[in-house]
């Protein structure tokens, strides 16, 4: 009994925290745009040692906004809109998306769907954005390296594949991924994969992760990989029945 009521408290805790946290991140955010919208203006009108002061500010403040985004999308409770569509072509405009920042990083990425359409009934905004916080995982992990998404059909789920050649993760870290705040990088907020869990869970799928820290890992030009290092994260989604 003590228990259970140990665990409300808790719960009612944790939501009063979330919803201080939204508030305090909306009521930044604000202010915050006015500040980069006046800083990009000064930017191109300064010259010199200025303009580089300037662009300082322009790029801090548009890594505040992706923190208070990342909170907000955390915290904020949304709502979900499914609908029947093929996963790979959710996967196929997530990749579009992205490719420039990965191939600005100096890393291939390789696209692997099944030919065939993966019929599911999902939120496609909600999908992409998981989706998406994978890649930008397995991008940052990875220098010089490849990241291959593959989508595939097992019994009777679809799965998006993310797998890359980067530095892995640590025996110990992985149980803490999912975790929110959870981050061993210098710049992450640690929400990315918490959030892509909830959206996981939404769609009563399951994600699940491979890693060796610290492996080798090669790929061949067909984009096959050997060797024992890298992450691989799978997500599993629930197909449509008939
Ligand atoms: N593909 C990957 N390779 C290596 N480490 C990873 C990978 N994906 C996630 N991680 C680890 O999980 C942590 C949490 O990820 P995430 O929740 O997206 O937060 P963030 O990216 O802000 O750090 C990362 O800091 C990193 O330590
Ligand atoms: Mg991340």
């Amino acid at each position: 009994m003590h228990a259970l009521k140990n665990r409300v408290v808790a719960a009612e805790r944790m939501a009063a925290l979330g919803e201080m946290a939204a508030r305090v991140a909306h009521e930044i955010r604000n202010p915050l745009v006015s500040v980069g919208g006046f800083a990009r203006r000064l930017e191109k009108k300064l010259s010199g040692n200025l303009r580089d002061y300037a662009n300082i500010i322009v790029d801090e403040v548009s890594r505040l906004e992706d923190i208070l985004k990342d909170i907000l999308g955390f915290v904020r409770a949304t709502k979900i809109t499914k609908k029947k569509i093929n996963i790979n072509e959710i996967v196929d405009s997530t990749i579009n998306f992205i490719t420039h920042e990965t191939l600005e990083r100096g890393n291939v990425l390789v696209k692997d769907l099944l030919p065939a359409p993966i019929i599911a009934t999902i939120d496609p905004q909600r999908i992409k954005e998981a989706i998406l916080n994978v890649i930008a995982n397995a991008n940052q992990a990875t220098d010089h390296g490849v990241v291959t998404v593959k989508t595939k059909q097992e019994g009777k789920e679809a799965v998006i594949e993310v797998a890359d050649t980067g530095c892995g993760i640590k025996q110990d870290d992985l149980k803490n991924i999912f975790n929110p705040f959870f981050t061993t990088r210098p710049h992450g907020t640690g929400l990315g994969l918490a959030i892509t869990h909830r959206i996981i869970e939404e769609h009563s799928g399951r994600i699940t992760v491979e890693s060796i820290w610290g492996g080798e890992r090669d790929i061949d030009e067909k984009g096959v990989l050997s060797g024992t290092g890298g992450t691989t994260f799978r997500i599993y989604l629930p197909l449509d029945e008939n």
